[in-house]
């Protein structure tokens, strides 16, 4: 009975998803292509994000300038309100027209095609030293506070290249291997259960507020070895370094409040570490950092709490992203949520689905380490390149019917994690985490709907999720 109910409502949804996809592709014709001339011209103060080069360099040639002039046809604005609510239709766009295409209003390339995105996460030719460009360039605008904010985000793991990167990586990279995390599931299953116990009895939450965010922040902190009664501290510096890491254009005063956070973070951690080291503690991924640099000499201390403030930020923003975003994919599909919850063992490759469909760490950005051609398009060495992961989990080429979310996808290919020398050191914990927040969430929590007609989509590009996702208790049918 229950498996005959689930086919009907898979049956229904397929149809709804069948409609969309031809409204959808009816929309990919229209939307993005505005007549020349509508975007700023190149050499305008077109504005750039932190892990940037400048958008238009004084250097840049003739031959060049023309290339971005021919393909201003389609003039891809990332912060519109409608690509920011559905990116996907622009991206079929872009991957079967333009799949190097330059962007005026992102001062740099955006490539969208898998084997494109897969190759400038591994290759040798981009860098992902996007701090130092963005810090030399703020110190030539006679801006000293943000470059100070630029070097010190040049320290972050993620944003070095070899040989510094394997150091810091080696280091970090221990703390989360798979037997230290599979270590930290029971401690995981606990943490979601409390925080499901606190929402018994409601009949409106917010999914984001009182459980996707602080499941993860709590276990990093843990990881970390700082206490979790600073925790909502931390939610209000990470939210504004988010709006400074990511590029959110619709925040004012972006760089300035994100350098604040960014100061505030490493004052509290240059604290955690001096207590830490007064008490010589041992457990935490803190102790071992600094067990690194007063032993070993691995890094100066600058990096060591410089990392500390790269595990809190990326330990929890993604994956909070992650449950938020999973959740409202299943919320939109009653089909898939009910074999779900009829069948928990699909849980992992549910969880599979939902980091390629609705990709939390959507784009990266990286640097060319030299001029190279692709696809018929000159990328002069320092340009800045959006690497579109979010895109690259869509592209037809190497996913059947990618506008589909499909639970029972074969999993394997999707790139969410990013690929080569960067691939995410947290990307084990994240999975266990969402393993166990939905295996428990479809349990113990009961029927919900979504509160509100819309989903309000954070304005960045680096960062694909909610800024809260307000559920009500699904009333029972009379
Ligand atoms: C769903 C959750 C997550 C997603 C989607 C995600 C995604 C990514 C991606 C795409 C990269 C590559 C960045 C690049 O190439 O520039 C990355 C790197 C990284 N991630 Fe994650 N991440 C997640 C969770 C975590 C967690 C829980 C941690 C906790 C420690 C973490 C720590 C890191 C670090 C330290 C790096 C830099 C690695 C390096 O540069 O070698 N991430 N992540």
């Amino acid at each position: 009975m229950a498996k005959a109910f689930i086919d009907i409502l898979k049956a229904v949804e397929v149809e709804q998803q069948q409609r969309q996809a031809i409204v959808l592709a009816l929309r990919g014709d229209q939307g993005l292509l505005e007549p020349v001339g509508t975007s700023p011209m190149p050499g305008s103060k077109a504005d750039f994000g932190p892990l940037a080069v400048p958008a238009v360099r004084a250097t840049m040639s003739a031959v060049h300038r023309n290339q971005r002039y021919r393909y201003r046809a389609m003039d891809y604005d990332p912060y519109r309100p409608e690509i920011i609510a559905d990116p996907y239709p622009a991206y079929r766009q872009l991957r079967a027209e333009d799949p190097v295409h330059w962007s005026d209003k992102l001062g740099g390339w955006v490539l969208t095609r898998y084997d494109d995105v897969k190759e400038a996460l591994h290759g040798q030719r981009f860098s992902a030293d996007r701090a130092t460009p963005f810090a030399d360039h703020m110190a030539a605008k006679d801006e000293p506070e943000i470059a100070r904010v630029g070097r010190m985000l040049g320290r972050w793991v993620v944003f070095n290249d070899p040989p510094r990167h394997t150091v810091l990586r080696r280091l970090l990279f221990e703390a989360f291997s798979p037997k230290m995390i599979d270590g930290l599931r029971g401690q995981i299953a606990e943490t979601v259960d409390a925080l499901l116990d606190d929402l018994t009895g409601r009949d409106r939450i917010d999914l984001v507020g009182d459980f996707a965010f602080p499941l993860p922040a709590i276990v990093i902190a843990h990881v970390l070895g700082v206490p979790e009664r600073d925790l909502d501290q931390f939610r209000a510096w990470s939210s504004d370094l988010a709006t400074l890491v990511g590029n959110a254009r619709a925040t004012p005063d972006r760089y300035r409040r994100g350098g604040r956070a960014l100061l505030a973070l490493t004052e509290y951690f240059e604290g955690v570490v001096a207590e830490r080291r007064r008490q010589g503690s041992e457990a935490a991924l803190v102790d071992r950092l600094i067990a690194a640099r007063d032993t070993d000499d691995a890094l100066n201390e600058d990096e060591l709490v410089a990392n500390c403030i790269l595990i809190l930020f990326a330990g929890h923003e993604t994956t909070t992203n992650l449950i938020a975003n999973g959740m409202a994919l299943l919320l939109q599909r009653p089909g898939q949520m009910a074999a779900l919850r009829a069948e928990p063992a699909l849980t992992a490759k549910a969880i599979e689905e939902m980091l390629r469909f609705e990709t939390p760490a959507h784009s990266v950005v990286r640097i060319a380490a030299e001029d190279q051609t692709l696809h018929g398009k000159d990328i002069r060495r320092g340009d800045r390149v959006f690497v579109m992961i979010g895109a690259a989990n869509h592209d037809p080429a190497m996913f059947e019917q990618p506008e589909h979310f499909d639970i029972m996808r074969k999993p394997g290919r999707h790139i969410a994690f990013g690929y080569g020398p960067h691939f995410c050191i947290g990307a084990h914990l994240a999975r266990v985490e969402g393993r166990v927040a939905f295996e428990a969430l479809l349990r113990r929590l009961p029927e919900m709907s979504f509160a509100e007609e819309t989903l309000d989509w954070i304005d960045t590009l680096v960062l694909r999720g909610l800024r809260s996702l307000p559920l009500v208790r699904t009333p029972l049918a009379a």
